[in-house]
């Protein structure tokens, strides 16, 4: 894993956007996985920036980690409605190239197995952008799902239905249960990009980059991964055991 403390969750999520636009720039049908939630807000605002600067999208793919079962793409707290107004409409993607799990699929098996398909056909996701829960989970993969685990229905943790219960009325309307890219799935990615801002995470930080790769901490899986950054802010990097020697590592890059 490559990691990078950054002073704010700005500055990393600045860092974070240059990796993108630069793949963007060079390869114009980039493939990207994309994620929800209150950490990747700054890194979508520096991608709208860069559009606004002339950077292309209109052939860029995006496939989304994770829905919300039992919601319509159109209900305000759906992940799809989210990308929609964070990121999709500020850009110049052809929605049609855009990939959200449907939280309505009847066939939810069917639905999942032709959502991993149309990621394959797409040839694979070149950047896979993930935030990570403060239980551990990255998508809805929550502790003890399968390291080889595909997108499939899953379970939500109290543990997030409490912390997503925030962007709801009432922490009773919060859906039990997600479609998640599974662990397996995010693996493939050619490249992954975890963000992590927050005291709230710096526990789960310390586990999935300091811990032993555990079902129980599904971000550790990413140890497996020949081709990962985390990016940091400085609450979120405090419990790190090796802290200094990551700031050192990334300042002391070879030429
Ligand atoms: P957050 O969620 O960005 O809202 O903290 C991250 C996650 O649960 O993966």
């Amino acid at each position: 894993m490559n990691i990078i403390i950054c002073p704010t969750a700005e500055a990393a999520s600045l860092r974070a956007a240059d990796m993108i636009t630069e793949a963007v720039r060079k390869r114009p049908e980039t493939v990207l996985g994309l994620a929800t939630g209150s950490t990747p807000t700054l890194l979508y605002k520096a991608l709208i920036q860069a559009h606004r600067d002339g950077l292309d999208f209109s052939r860029v793919r995006t496939f989304n980690l994770d829905e919300y079962h039992g919601l319509a793409p159109d209900h305000p707290q759906s992940y799809r409605r989210f990308m929609e107004e964070q990121l999709f409409n500020h850009l110049n993607l052809d929605l049609a190239n855009t990939h959200v799990p449907d939280g309505l699929a009847k066939d939810v098996a069917a639905h999942c197995a032709a959502y991993e398909a149309e990621i394959k056909a797409a040839g694979g996701i070149d950047i896979q952008v993930l935030g990570i829960g403060s239980n551990g989970h990255i998508g809805f993969n929550e502790p003890a799902s399968s390291l080889v685990s595909r997108t499939r229905l899953v379970a939500l943790t109290q543990q997030t239905i409490s912390d997503n219960a925030r962007f709801f009325d009432a922490a009773d309307e919060v859906p039990r249960h997600a479609i998640s890219m599974g662990i397996g799935t995010i693996l493939e990615a050619k490249r992954c990009i975890m963000l992590c801002f927050g005291e709230h995470k710096a526990k789960a930080v310390r586990a999935a980059i300091e811990g032993g790769v555990s079902q129980f901490t599904p971000a550790s899986a990413l140890q497996m991964h020949p081709d990962t950054t985390v990016f940091l802010d400085e609450a979120a990097a405090a419990d790190l055991e090796l802290k200094e020697y990551y700031r050192w590592s990334a300042a002391n890059q070879p030429a």
